[in-house]
C-alpha cells in the first residue's frame, strides 16, 4: 500500500509535517510504503482559469512541478493532506495546489476511489481547525476519495478529527503554549490511529 502525505505548510518539518510524519510512521510500521511531500519544495503556478480541463483531462500549464505531483497522487493508494490554519482556512500555498488539481476530476475522475484523509494544526485551541478540516475533506470528496477518519473500531473516540493546537492553558491572562506539537498527546494518539486506519481501509487485518 502506498501512502502519500502532502504538507501545505509554508514551513518545512514543523508542526504539520511532524503530524503527517506520525501518521506515515504508524502506517509504515504496518508495512505501508510512504512519502511526505512538502509543497514548499515544489514550484506550483496559479490556475489560469482557462477551463481547458473542461474539454480534456489536461492542464494548460505544463512547465511547473504540478505534473509530477499529480503522478504521485495517481500512483498512491491513499493521500493524506495536512494544513496549518491560516486565517481560519488552508494555507495559500495549499489552495493554489488544490486549484491546480481540477483537471484530475473534470473530464475523468482520475483519483476516484482512493483513500483520503486530512489533518490540521493551528496556534489557538479553537483557531479555525474545524473549518479548515471541512475544506480539506470537501476537496477530497470532490475528487471522489473515500475519507478515512482517525476513530478506531472498538476504541474510544478521542475527537472528530485531528485538530492540533499549540495552546496548553492560561496562567491568569497569559497564554501558555506547548513547546512542540509532540506535547499534544491527544493529537499524537489520533495521528497514530489514523495511520492504523489507513492500513485497515487498505485491507490490512489489524
Ligand atoms: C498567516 C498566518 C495565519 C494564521 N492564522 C491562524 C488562525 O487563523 N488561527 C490559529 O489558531 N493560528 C493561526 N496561525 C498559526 C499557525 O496555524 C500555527 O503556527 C501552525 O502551527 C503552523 O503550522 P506549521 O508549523 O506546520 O507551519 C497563522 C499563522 C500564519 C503564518
Amino acid at each position: 500500500m502506498k501512502i502519500l502525505a502532502i504538507n501545505g505548510s509554508h514551513r518545512k518539518g514543523k508542526n504539520t509535517a511532524v503530524l503527517l510524519g506520525l501518521v506515515l510512521e504508524e502506517a509504515a510500521a504496518g508495512g505501508a510504503q510512504t512519502e511526505l511531500v512538502e509543497l514548499v519544495d515544489w514550484r506550483i503556478e496559479y490556475c489560469l482559469s482557462c477551463h481547458r480541463c473542461l474539454r480534456e483531462p489536461r492542464c494548460s500549464i505544463q512547465d511547473d512541478d504540478m505534473q509530477v505531483l499529480a503522478e504521485k497522487m495517481q500512483g498512491a493508494d491513499a493521500v493524506i493532506i495536512g494544513s496549518p490554519v491560516y486565517f481560519g482556512n488552508v494555507t495559500g500555498r495549499l489552495k493554489v495546489f488544490m486549484d491546480r488539481t481540477r483537471w484530475l476530476h473534470m473530464r475523468k475522475n482520475l483519483l476516484e476511489g482512493k483513500l483520503g484523509a486530512a489533518l490540521t494544526h493551528a496556534g489557538l485551541r479553537n483557531g479555525g481547525q474545524e473549518l479548515t478540516q471541512m475544506i480539506l475533506e470537501r476537496f477530497l470528496l470532490s475528487h471522489g476519495f473515500r475519507i478515512v477518519e482517525p476513530r478506531e473500531p472498538g476504541r474510544p473516540i478521542y475527537n472528530s478529527a485531528i485538530l492540533g493546537t499549540l495552546f496548553e492553558g492560561l496562567d491568569g491572562e497569559r497564554f501558555r503554549w506547548r513547546k512542540g506539537v509532540l506535547e499534544d498527546a491527544l493529537t499524537v494518539a489520533m495521528c497514530r490511529a489514523l495511520g492504523r486506519n489507513l492500513l485497515r481501509a487498505g485491507g490490512r487485518d489489524l
